[in-house]
């Protein structure tokens, strides 16, 4: 033992991560993702809003049920009716919390709430009481507690940690904080609030001006013990800050930190993987510990030092982080038995037989034009067999496109639409365009594209493309991914698995449309 605090991990991928505008995930993708959060040791797990809507309500009870060794917590608004949801998504936990929030700052209650300071703490008392009828695992958040008046901060958390709030979290809710700032914050709470030591206290940080890592960590040396945090920093706007750069920043600085992290590092790429293909987020090859860059030596002199002594130029192991884990893992050969087992060891597993067929004969027709195929391959693959559902309003049947250099390219598409061989075909500026437009000619979705973007799924001229886009209509945005060896194919089944999930979420708001 060192001696050292433990720094508890809160990751809010699912909840806080899963509120930016296109990222929203299923059911089983977001127990995938708590699958391997526990993997990894993470503390706590946010698993949603249980009031949100039905499909939150069941994701949280769903990873409640699935993940045994993490705290699996649910927000809820300081609202009876919320706690009482949260509380029931969160009952098959083997460790459950209930964190509830509301808004402490002046803008906000005045604004927002509408309501006087002392009604905004006598809500919070009663939230954090009924809470306490359900679970001892209670933590309370000061909504935008990073312009709140410090006066009010500590008469708030000074009752609700009579209440029985365990946790106390500050947000900094709209990236407003500077770190030695945020720091100061937390002295002062832990040491004129008269009950703080009952308490954990927790940052949340919002990356707005780019500080959530900072501002995350000099809350740490201000007395934090609690970080939340997303895998890719993902989260609302500006994104939240970034589990795999917090909890580097502590391992890599122990002599620094007074703290200590219990993660298992080596899940750290594997799960940031996961998370940009199930939302589609691609992360930015500088990004720090798991962009493609990170730990990639360009210049001359660089590489010359890191040859004769690695750690001239680098402070962490690529290895420790989990860049070694893409590994040549199958091939034509391979049977089902090792395709099972080779996926269960990466997170994957399949609820039905029919599943795993599907996702098999996909890994042969591969197999059979790719010698190689590497984690990241199956992956993508089972990702692309597992968003095709029966209940898709529209699937490709076949794609024909031509592009020749001086002429306009043509693509000819054969779609399924409810059951129905539908032809269509147009031109475009390119082949991606004509091949869009193609469907569109049938489909007329009246969507936006919002972005476009192609990534290679593995090094080497025979990787499979993996397509992103992302569609907007009437104020709602969504995602679509698919991989496949030929772009414009991968572009087309992006584009149509974008389509089917805003068909989805149009038919689950609008039921009556359906
Ligand atoms: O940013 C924020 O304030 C939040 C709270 C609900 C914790 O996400
Ligand atoms: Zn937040």
């Amino acid at each position: 033992m060192s001696g050292k605090d433990k720094l508890i991990i809160f990751d809010t991928t699912l909840r806080d991560g899963e509120q930016s505008p296109g990222a929203s995930m299923t059911k089983d993708e977001k127990v995938r993702i708590a699958k391997l959060l526990e993997k990894m040791r993470v503390d706590v797990i946010e698993a949603g809003f249980a009031i949100a809507s039905p499909g939150d309500f069941e994701a949280v009870k769903a990873v409640a049920e699935a993940v045994k060794d993490s705290t699996i917590c649910s927000l809820s608004r300081a609202l009876d009716k919320d706690i009482d949801r949260a509380a029931e998504a969160i009952k098959p936990a083997n460790s459950g919390r209930i964190h509830t929030f509301i808004a402490t700052s002046p803008i906000h209650m005045k604004f927002k709430l509408q309501m006087e300071p002392e009604a905004v703490i006598e809500q919070a008392v009663r939230a954090v009481t009924r809470a306490r009828g359900y679970t001892d695992n209670v933590e309370f958040s000061c909504e935008d507690a990073g312009r709140s008046e410090l006066d009010f901060l500590c008469r708030i958390i000074e009752r609700v940690i009579d209440a029985g709030a365990r946790t106390i979290n500050i947000p900094d809710t709209v990236g407003y904080a500077m770190p030695e700032q945020y720091a100061e914050v937390f002295r002062q709470l832990i040491a004129r609030i008269p009950n703080s030591d009952k308490a954990i206290f927790s940052t949340h940080c919002h990356n707005d001006l780019g500080l959530a890592v900072a501002n995350s960590l000099a809350g740490v040396m201000g007395g934090a013990r609690q970080v939340e945090c997303t895998i890719n920093g993902l989260g609302e706007r500006a994104g939240n800050a970034s589990l795999e750069e917090i909890v580097m920043a502590v391992k890599t600085r122990k002599d620094y930190f007074p703290v200590e992290v219990g993660i298992d590092t080596v899940h750290i790429v594997p799960a940031s993987k996961m998370v940009s293909s199930v939302t589609g987020f691609a992360v930015q090859p500088n990004k720090a510990i798991v962009g493609s860059n990170a730990f990639a030596h360009e210049s001359g002199i660089h590489q010359d030092g890191v040859l004769k002594h690695r750690e001239t130029y680098e402070i962490m192991r690529a290895e420790d982080v989990g860049w070694s884990t893409n590994r040549m893992v199958l091939g034509k050969h391979s049977g089902r038995s090792a395709f099972r087992a080779h996926l269960k060891d990466l997170g994957v597993e399949f609820d039905s037989e029919v599943a795993l067929n599907m996702a098999f004969q996909r890994f042969k027709e591969l197999a059979d034009k790719k010698h190689e195929i590497f984690d990241d391959d199956l992956l993508a693959l089972v990702k692309d067999s597992q968003q095709i559902v029966d209940s898709d309003f529209v699937k490709l049947v076949s794609l024909k496109v031509h592009s020749e250099t001086g002429e306009t390219p043509q693509a000819n598409l054969v779609l399924d639409v409810e059951g129905k061989e539908t032809p269509a075909q147009a031109s475009g500026a390119g082949p991606v365009a004509a091949a869009f437009a193609a469907l569109e000619s049938v489909l007329k979705s009246g969507a936006h594209l919002q972005e476009y973007a192609v990534n290679a799924v593995t090094e080497g001229i025979d990787s499979q493309a993996e397509v992103n886009v992302r569609l907007e209509h009437e104020g709602h945005v969504v995602t679509g991914h698919a991989a496949d060896l030929d772009i414009v194919a991968a572009s087309v089944k992006a584009y149509l698995h974008a389509l089917n999930t805003m068909r989805a979420l149009e038919e689950r708001l609008h039921p009556e449309h359906g």
